[in-house]
């Protein structure tokens, strides 16, 4: 496994294995890697003959007053999480390769990044979709690959990919979850041990979201919100749900009544234990 870290050099690699008719694919990460981030890499690694991994914890995506300092890094550990994981490059840039010179360019994908997290987070998608378009045309991957569990990020670069004509495919993994149902996640790390036990009532209330549509067949996305909610204010009653909300897995659209509704239904939602933010989702037809 070889580490990089410049672009240029990474670039000369891309072009190797471009002439060399060997399937690339990219995983790209912030780091701080765990059984999600593995599993990523191993269903990608099975699927191509190179696997690369990029880490690099992108200031871009992170708001004033958001924990882009606090963000856990351990970069030696991650080097033998992806080598054991059967990674051949590592990507790892320092901030000022990245985004050293100055720039006067960003992408900036629209609808799908103005509700959910983009009310939380204005920016953030800005940031995430200038990063992942840098990463792609550095590792040229044709396919990248990742988690369910940020369902909207995946929507905003598929909408991307799609728009800009980026040459790649986009391959989405099922979310890994601890015993409890908590979905992993490297942000996981700062919370409390009675803050994870309590966390796997987020699942729960999704879960709940999920029967209540396909097996009570209720229509009224404001009575499950409030039905959702009433449930984790018994289980958790510290926690602030900042959103629950019900939309198709395409637009992101509110779904208000569901009896008009067929297709695939996404329930997603952001909640604060004490100062770490949690997102988590569930995905199903109707
Ligand atoms: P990061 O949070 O490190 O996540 C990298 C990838 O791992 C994402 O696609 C994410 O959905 C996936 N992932 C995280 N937790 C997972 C879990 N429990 N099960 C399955 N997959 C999981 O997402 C980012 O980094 C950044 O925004 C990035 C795309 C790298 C751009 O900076």
């Amino acid at each position: 496994m070889k580490v990089v870290k410049e672009i240029r050099a990474f670039q000369q690699i891309s072009e190797f294995y471009k002439c060399s008719g060997k399937s690339v694919a990219l995983v790209p990460t912030m780091g701080f890697l765990h059984e999600g981030h593995i599993s990523l890499m191993q269903k990608a690694k099975a699927e191509n003959d190179i696997l690369i991994v990029s880490i690099f914890v992108n200031p871009t995506q992170f708001g004033k007053g958001e924990d882009f300092d606090k963000y856990p890094r351990d970069i030696i550990r991650d080097f033998h999480i992806c080598e054991k994981a059967g990674a051949d490059y590592i990507f790892n840039p320092e901030v000022s390769e990245m985004y050293g010179e100055k720039s006067f360019t960003k992408v900036s994908v629209s609808n799908v990044t103005e509700k959910l997290e983009g009310d939380f987070r204005p920016g953030h998608f800005d940031g995430v979709a200038t990063v992942v378009t840098k990463l792609l045309n550095i590792t040229a991957p044709r396919k990248f690959y990742l988690g369910q569990k940020d369902a909207q990020q995946n929507a905003v670069l598929k909408r991307m990919i799609r728009d800009l004509n980026i040459d790649t495919e986009l391959i989405v993994c099922e979310t890994i979850r601890e015993q409890n149902g908590l979905a992993k996640s490297s942000r996981n790390t700062f919370l409390t041990h009675e803050q994870k036990q309590k966390a796997s009532a987020l699942y729960f209330i999704l879960n709940e979201g999920k029967r209540l549509i396909l097996e009570e067949k209720i229509s009224d996305a404001d009575f499950i919100y409030d039905y959702a909610s009433e449930i984790l204010k018994e289980k958790a009653p510290e926690f602030e749900l900042q959103y629950y909300k019900i939309t198709d897995n395409y637009f992101l659209d509110e779904i208000k009544d569901l009896s008009l509704y067929n297709g695939e239904i996404l329930i997603s939602l952001a909640c604060k234990a004490g100062s770490t933010r949690l997102i988590d989702n569930i995905i199903f037809l109707k």
